[in-house]
């Protein structure tokens, strides 16, 4: 069969990664979780400037240093930055506050959107993020963009941080959920906007299931 490449783009906080990866372990594909990669540079950039304030110049001469590879483990996927699990410190809140202006950055998205580039040639790949079917794959076979409301992606936002052991309040979720969706859809380098060929799921009041339904029903029509 045809190995097809799978967009799904969106909102902060809509449930893009869940799907991505239940859908590429039901066709076998690799998932790519591209803002892993943004939140790894930004991981990187506050490491490199201790007093929380990232410079921007130093990161972006030191971004051929910043070798990120992926690995699948019983505890989910697992981002290594230059050799070292980084999973969890790049979901902290320090990280969610800088992530949307590091990705504003073109030399930046430059860097990350040619990786992701070489990582889908082979096809049979799922990865989501926000500028996946306009930018990185316009010529993706199947394209998503998923939209909820901002409290909906907040509550699940929220209620995902304190599992994780992320004492934040609600109200801080939320603010966050909002500002980075400003920044990333106002930004001048691939800011986040629909592809005119991507399918639009409004998730608010769907479960996990019922969106894997409605896009499986899809990517079944183009795989034949
Ligand atoms: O999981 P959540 O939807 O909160 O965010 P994410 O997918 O981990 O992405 C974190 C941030 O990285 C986003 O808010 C964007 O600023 C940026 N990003 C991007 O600009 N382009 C992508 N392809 C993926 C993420």
């Amino acid at each position: 069969m045809n190995k097809i490449i799978i967009a799904i783009d969106g909102y902060a906080a809509t449930g893009k990664s869940t799907i991505a990866k239940r859908i590429a372990k039901k066709l076998n594909y690799i998932y790519i979780d591209t803002g892993a990669m943004y939140r790894a540079v930004s991981y990187f950039g506050l490491q490199q400037s201790p007093e929380g304030k990232i410079n921007f110049t130093k990161l972006i001469a030191s971004l051929p240093e910043i070798k990120i590879h992926f690995e699948n483990s019983e505890k989910g996927l697992q981002t290594f930055i230059n050799g070292e699990n980084r999973s969890l410190q790049i979901r902290e809140s320090r990280v969610n506050e800088v992530v949307s202006v590091v990705a504003s950055v073109r030399e930046i998205r430059e860097f990350l959107v040619e990786q992701q580039r070489i990582m889908g040639n082979e096809k049979g790949i799922v990865m989501d993020g926000r500028d996946i079917g306009t930018v990185v794959f316009p010529e993706a076979e199947c394209k998503f963009f998923l939209t909820a409301a901002p409290e909906i992606r907040a509550q699940r936002r929220h209620k995902e941080q304190l599992e994780a052991g992320n004492n934040e309040s609600f109200e801080a979720v939320l603010a966050n959920v909002k500002s980075r969706d400003h920044q990333d859809s106002t930004r001048v380098t691939s800011p986040l906007t629909k592809a005119s060929d991507a399918i639009e799921v409004e998730v608010s009041h769907l479960t996990i299931e019922e969106v894997l339904q409605k896009l499986q029903y899809h990517i079944d029509k183009k795989l034949g």
